[in-house]
């Protein structure tokens, strides 16, 4: 028998998910993994046990479901390769006969208790063990659940995953009963939201555990389940003095010497007023000083902004920066989400530029706006020294948000003067107010980029 440690912690395969458990599972854990219809949960499963066997400890993946080779198959595709572990005698795998009836469950708990006394497995995954409990009443289902897997788990030191499946629409998982009884539950959520189906896990039970995130949004890639980086964790961000130039020499001495290193400019204007060339234009100067630009267009094409910047500075300038677009009116909200984080997270840009943010907005309403805004705030600040988002809007009253939130607020339209169309720039907000700040400026396009030609 394997004495267990109670601090001892397994990953559950996913870096995510152990960093917001504190460390993963506990050993001996009987995991109870609920999902909707091709939300991920074999892909989930399969991974569990894919990095267990890079750890160390032997898998054993019994599928009710999937034949051997088209498993093999499916995985190989998401860059896991079992048949190369089977082989080297890591990992065995078991498509037994549905169960149909009670009388069927003795002889699959014999099979399962003989794989497991001569191929001593760590961690094993059932998928499912919906038929199993479909045919039990509740009382049935604890003694299974409790008496036999969970024993076995503990005494043997097995961590378990028991694949359930939750139809679309059923708010109840089981029979009601299940729940209660293992040591953790986790729900793959495939929800159809605004014509798409948006995936996110939810971790509802976590036995001993601090839950320090309740939902991440993932999506599936050929590279298997990718989550998002909880937004609780890592939020610390610093203001600074310094400033980085807002691409403008006579803005950034209006400004006390640029924008200040970890802050938040919210550039808001009607359309063509320009907040793209504001944009462009900053990350063109900042970028020739040698900083690095992420520019993440939620509107324009890769080739339009490509265009527009080489016209301010030159193929040059275009070196340190990279651009990435993102279409919310095609993706999924959780695919935005994952998408934009991938990208921060692997730049880890000086300065974050998202163009375009009103488009998230139209694509999926008020609240998930709010609650995108409200909630990505200070993450994104952590992530660079400055974060600038544009938005359209007709009028400063419909900003949602961004007023509160944003350290600077800059406000640009298209006004007439003197019988002449002009771009007005007007500071609404900043971190240094002061009388010459109140003026209006009139910005000028020149050759390399945008200069203030006058004030009032
Ligand atoms: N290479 C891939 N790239 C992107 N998505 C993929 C890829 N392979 C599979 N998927 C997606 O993964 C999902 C299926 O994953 P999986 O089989 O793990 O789901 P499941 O929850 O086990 O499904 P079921 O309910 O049928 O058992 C599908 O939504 C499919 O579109
Ligand atoms: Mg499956």
């Amino acid at each position: 028998m394997i004495i267990l440690s109670k601090l001892e912690s397994v990953s559950t395969g996913f870096p995510i998910i152990d960093n917001v458990l504190d460390g993963g599972l506990g050993r001996g854990n009987v995991v109870l993994l609920c999902g909707n219809p091709g939300s991920g949960k074999t892909i989930f499963g399969a991974t569990f046990i894919y990095n267990g066997i890079k750890n160390g400890e032997n898998g054993l993946y019994i599928n009710f479901n999937e034949v051997k080779s088209e498993f093999y198959l499916y995985m190989k595709r998401l860059g896991m390769d079992f048949k190369a572990l089977e082989e080297k005698g890591s990992f065995k795998y078991i498509n037994p006969l549905s169960i149909t009836d009670l009388r069927d469950l003795t002889p699959f708990t014999d099979l399962l208790a003989k794989e497991i006394t001569a191929f001593k497995p760590r961690r094993i995954v059932i998928d499912s063990i919906t038929i199993i409990l479909d045919l039990m009443d509740k009382s049935k289902i604890r003694a299974f659940i409790s008496n036999f897997l969970m024993r076995l788990a503990k005494k043997l030191g097995i961590t378990l995953l028991l694949i359930y499946d939750v139809p679309f629409n059923e708010p109840r998982i089981g029979h009601g009963i299940e729940e209660f009884i293992v040591d953790a539950v986790f729900y793959l959520k495939r929800i159809w939201f605004r014509d798409k189906y948006n995936y996110y896990l939810e971790i509802r039970k976590v036995r001993g555990k601090e839950i320090k995130v309740n939902k991440l949004f993932y999506r599936i890639t050929s590279n298997g389940i990718v989550f998002s980086k909880p937004l609780s964790l890592n939020n610390n961000h610093h203001l600074s003095e310094r400033g980085l130039t807002s691409g403008i020499d006579s803005l950034d001495k209006i400004l006390n010497g640029g924008f200040k290193e970890g802050s938040l400019v919210g550039l808001i204007g009607p359309v063509a007023s320009g907040k793209t060339l504001f944009a462009l234009n900053l990350a063109v100067k900042n970028a020739m000083k040698n900083k690095k630009i992420l520019l993440i267009s939620l509107r324009e094409s890769r080739d339009t902004i490509l265009y527009k910047l080489k016209k301010i500075g030159g193929a040059n300038s275009l070196m340190n920066i990279e651009i990435k677009t993102i279409n919310p009116f095609t993706l999924p909200l959780s695919t935005v989400q994952c998408k934009l984080d991938e990208y921060y997270q692997r730049e880890k840009p000086d300065i974050l530029i998202i163009d375009g943010l009103e488009t998230y907005l139209i694509a999926y309403g008020m609240e998930e706006f709010y609650s995108y805004v409200y909630q990505r705030v200070n993450y994104l600040k952590s992530l660079s020294k400055l974060v600038i988002v544009t938005m359209t809007l007709s009028s400063i009253n419909q900003t949602v948000g961004i007023e509160q939130l944003g350290d600077y607020l800059i406000q640009l339209d298209i006004i007439e003067k003197d019988g002449e169309l002009k771009r007005r720039l007007r500071i609404i907000k900043s971190l240094d107010p002061n009388k010459e700040a109140e003026k209006q400026f009139y910005l000028k396009i020149i050759k390399n980029g945008l200069v203030i030609e006058s004030s009032s």
